[in-house]
């Protein structure tokens, strides 16, 4: 079979690694890929954005399947073009990756489909908006933009001068152009926030196993938020009972919204919840899988991976089963210093061992030499038949890599 994978970040390597591992794989191809990714695949310089040029390329280049690991290429129509050139693709169509493209219609579809939520109110202008914040309303709420803003979109705002200004921002300002002209404004929860993963075919959806992420910054929960420092998995907070419930309340909703709507998803659906003290609600959907999880996920199938995409992505999901390892997986971020707010790329990485031992995340050439390319630069994953052992050999890696000013936290999996 002839791939192509999109994507540039540690979850694309961390499926590029997965992927090669298949008998299956002949040619392998990335847009745009990194150094980790091109030591697997060949990468092909051209633009996520760039449509035509990747279908075109998929074409010339015979590809069986297209794997797109963000979620911009599909909520802008990558799938629907590459099934038009009879292309398959493992990513929803349009129509199902809207659930994450637009906030207000997943809302929507949640109520219609009884998949519990929190309480909210969309709104389509500013003076509209700002009506609501002026009578009386009970603090704290949450303010999301409808549309993509690259994770940035959702503020928590404590009095009516910050939602003003954050309306403000969003909707006069533009600050994420058309992404901020339409906004939710939810009721904030309070409880353990998760995240569920399923491979579907929009009939067959097959849980992955459950994995923690570590989100904020620095240590003990502290610091701002980020994409994501770290995540252990298999994640054992997780009882059968919630599990039951999840699929209950939630799960077979969606799968019945599929149906009626004639949504035809193929891919990978993320569910992100907040368990309350009312059960589990969903704050929001995903098209594609989260980064840092997918690196403690994948390690632990035992299966094909390309082999379980492409049925997903044939819609002949029914006939596959996902086997686990009966091991723990642990993946610890190296951030450059100052992320998630302003960092340096182009810092010379200095690496003790195999630089192809990591993830690499945001990492890029200068000549011959790896450099940093983002604000989170390396994954240490690895794995372990302990909780304990793959975090000690996680964080051996992490003692095994020097830039300036790197940082990682030293608690993950505590
Ligand atoms: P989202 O992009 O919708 O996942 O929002 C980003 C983050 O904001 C989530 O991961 C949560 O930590 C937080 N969040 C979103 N919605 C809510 C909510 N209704 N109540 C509390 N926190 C929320
Ligand atoms: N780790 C959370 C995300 O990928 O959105």
């Amino acid at each position: 079979m002839n791939v192509l994978l999109l994507g540039s970040g540690g979850r694309e390597h961390s499926i590029a690694k997965k992927i090669s591992e298949s008998k299956k794989l002949k040619k392998f191809y990335a847009i745009p890929g990194n150094p980790g990714i091109n030591n697997l695949a060949e990468n092909i310089d051209i633009s996520l954005s760039d449509i035509t040029g990747i279908i075109n390329f998929a074409k010339e280049s015979k590809i069986d399947l297209i794997i797109c690991g963000p979620e911009n290429p599909l909520v802008a129509g990558l799938t629907d073009e590459a099934l038009k050139n009879n292309i398959l693709v493992f990513g929803p169509k349009k129509e199902g990756a809207i659930l994450e493209g637009s906030k207000i219609y997943a809302k929507k579809f949640m109520v219609k489909y009884n998949i519990p939520t929190a309480d909210f109110r969309c709104f389509n202008s500013y003076n509209e908006a700002k009506k609501y914040f002026e009578k009386k309303v009970i603090f704290p709420v949450v303010i999301k933009a409808d549309g993509l803003a690259s994770g940035k979109g959702v503020v928590i705002v404590n009095n009516k001068a910050d939602a003003l200004e954050t309306i403000n921002k969003y909707m006069n300002k533009k600050i994420f152009q058309d992404a901020g002209e339409r906004i939710v404004v939810e009721d904030c929860l309070i409880g353990e926030e998760m995240s569920f993963f399923y491979i579907t075919d929009g009939k067959t959806f097959l849980p992955l196993i459950p994995a923690k992420d570590y989100k904020r910054a620095l240590d003990n929960d502290m610091g701002e938020n980020t994409g994501g420092m770290g995540s252990y998995a298999p994640h054992l907070s997780i009882t059968e009972k919630l599990k039951k419930q999840i699929h209950e309340e939630i799960v077979i909703n969606i799968k019945n919204g599929f149906r009626i709507e004639n949504i035809d998803y193929r891919g990978i659906l993320y569910i992100g919840l907040m368990l309350t003290d009312d059960g589990p609600k969903v704050i929001e959907f995903n098209c594609r899988f989260g980064d840092p999880e997918t690196q403690v996920i994948l390690p632990l199938i035992e299966n094909d991976l390309l082999e379980l995409m492409y049925s997903a992505a044939l819609g002949k999901l029914e006939s596959q089963h996902i086997k686990w390892k009966n091991d723990y997986a642990a993946c610890v971020v190296i951030a450059s210093g100052g992320y998630p707010a302003e960092f340096k790329n182009g810092l010379k990485i200095k690496f003790d061992i195999d630089p192809y031992e990591y993830i690499h995340a945001g990492t890029a050439f200068n000549k011959k030499q790896i450099v940093t390319n983002g604000g989170r630069v390396l994954n240490c994953v690895a794995i372990g038949p302990s909780k304990k052992t793959a975090l000690e050999n996680a964080y051996t890696l992490a003692k095994k890599v020097h830039f300036d000013n790197l940082y990682y936290r030293t608690d993950i999996g505590k």
